[in-house]
């Protein structure tokens, strides 16, 4: 299969700037459209989003440059790979960029055209979207086993003001079962959280992820005896059915120490470690996120082993950003047991699903993530999810960027019990 033509252009993403979005047209007549996010708390780490710092548009968010880089150098390079050739195609793109972090042709770029590749080659195919992916990286994923998910309900750090300073509390699946049963449980408790913020006279407005963003909420904790509450209010058992997940997004507060705006308080790390150890015996928790800055390795070492003792899986974001190096890292220190995988982190669909393989074979659970600061409505990232065979899909309660995660999820497994 030969690419024919490439279209790339500005869309707008949730966040109200542009982001980029590519069209792939194959020899076969198939197009793949595909589009990438961008954070709101990105780590340091992190491939580099390319903007134009023009800022006679869009304050300086413009997309122009790395629209440009797709159709005056990468398109070019790549036009006479065979376009199923997902992974020379990643290493092309990756060589003619040619920094460490895809800082000259941009990570927004790069990405945007690797995934519309894949998504036109699986349409070319005509195979849904993640038996594609299985085929092409020879993926052993048990599919009956889908991801499950875990929705967003409060959210507060850099996605919200005047709210928490950790950045997002979590609602998870417990249980396998059904993916479409499981959205439905942790979507009932959402409505309930509702009901219990207003009678704490708590805003309900949204955040960036269309989760609750209770404004004036006085410390970080209510938001665990809210979504316990809520949880139980919507008839579950916690710890039974749904349990709870945080992601503190730590390197947002971490300026030589945490400092927790909200409560007024200053914590070195090992202190930081100690006021999360008096919630471990407290509060069902599934997962724990960033609960430390990017590079306090030391730290989160000794923070694994106390989650290990207590069953909870701990989960590098900021810390790894989808980057296999950082994620050896991470194994060899024995720092993790799950990281979040994002696509846009790394830059590349090839780089994104080898350091989902590692992760596999070394027993660390993936958590396939939206971005909080601009999503766009392509739901790659539930396709990929189920082919990787992600534990959980991150993803917020609300917002129609949000949901479609969640409706393709339900899709794909309507698709594999037969009944579409
Ligand atoms: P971001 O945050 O996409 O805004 O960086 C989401 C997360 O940290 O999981
Ligand atoms: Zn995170």
């Amino acid at each position: 299969m030969k690419i024919i033509k490439i279209v790339a252009y500005e869309i707008l993403a949730s966040g109200g700037y542009p982001t980029v979005e590519v069209k792939v047209t194959l020899d076969t007549g198939a197009v793949g459209i595909a589009s990438v996010p961008y954070g709101a708390s990105a780590g340091s780490h992190e491939a580099t989003v390319l903007v134009d710092g023009d800022t006679t548009r869009w304050n300086g968010q413009g997309n122009l440059k790395a629209v440009a880089n797709i159709l005056t150098e990468i398109y070019p390079k790549i036009a006479d790979i065979p376009a199923e050739n997902q992974i020379d195609i990643d290493t092309a793109m990756i060589q003619l960029d040619g920094t460490p972090n895809k800082a000259r042709l941009g990570g927004n770029a790069i990405l945007a055209v690797s995934l519309a590749v894949a998504r036109a080659v699986a349409n070319s195919k005509q195979l849904p979207l993640y038996k594609y992916l299985i085929q092409t990286y020879n993926l052993t994923t048990d599919l009956t086993k889908l991801p499950q998910p875990m929705v967003v309900i409060i959210e507060g750090g850099k996605h919200a003001d005047e709210t928490t300073d950790f950045q997002e509390f979590c609602v998870s699946a417990k249980e396998q079962g059904s993916v479409t049963e499981n959205v439905r449980k942790a979507l009932e408790t959402y409505h309930q959280l509702k009901k219990i913020l207003k009678e704490h006279k708590l805003s309900t407005n949204g955040g960036n992820e269309g989760a609750f963003a209770p404004n004036g909420i006085p410390n970080n904790t209510d938001p665990l005896e809210f979504v316990t509450e809520a949880i139980k209010r919507a008839g579950y058992t916690p710890g039974k059915e749904l349990g709870i997940s945080i992601d503190a997004a730590a390197s947002e507060f971490f300026n030589g120490n945490y400092e927790l705006k909200l409560e007024n308080r200053q914590f070195t790390g090992e202190e930081l470690i100690h006021y999360y150890e008096e919630w471990l015996d407290k509060y069902s928790f599934v997962s724990l996120e960033d609960l430390l800055s990017e590079d306090d390795w030391d730290n989160w070492v000794t923070l694994n082993q106390i989650l290990k003792a207590k069953g909870i899986k701990h989960i590098g974001d900021d810390l790894t950003v989808t980057n296999i190096n950082r994620l050896r890292k991470a194994i060899e220190l024995d720092a993790i047991s799950g990281i979040i995988i994002k696509p846009n982190q790394i830059g590349t669909l090839s780089e994104t699903i080898a350091c989902c393989k590692i992760a596999n074979e070394h027993n660390i659970m993936t958590i396939t993530s939206h971005r909080g600061g601009g999503e766009t409505n392509d739901d790659f990232i539930a396709d990929l999810a189920v082919a990787v065979g992600s534990a959980y899909v991150k993803v917020g309660p609300t917002r129609g960027e949000r949901v479609s995660k969640y409706n393709r999820l339900m899709e794909i497994e309507r698709e594999l019990r037969g009944a579409v």
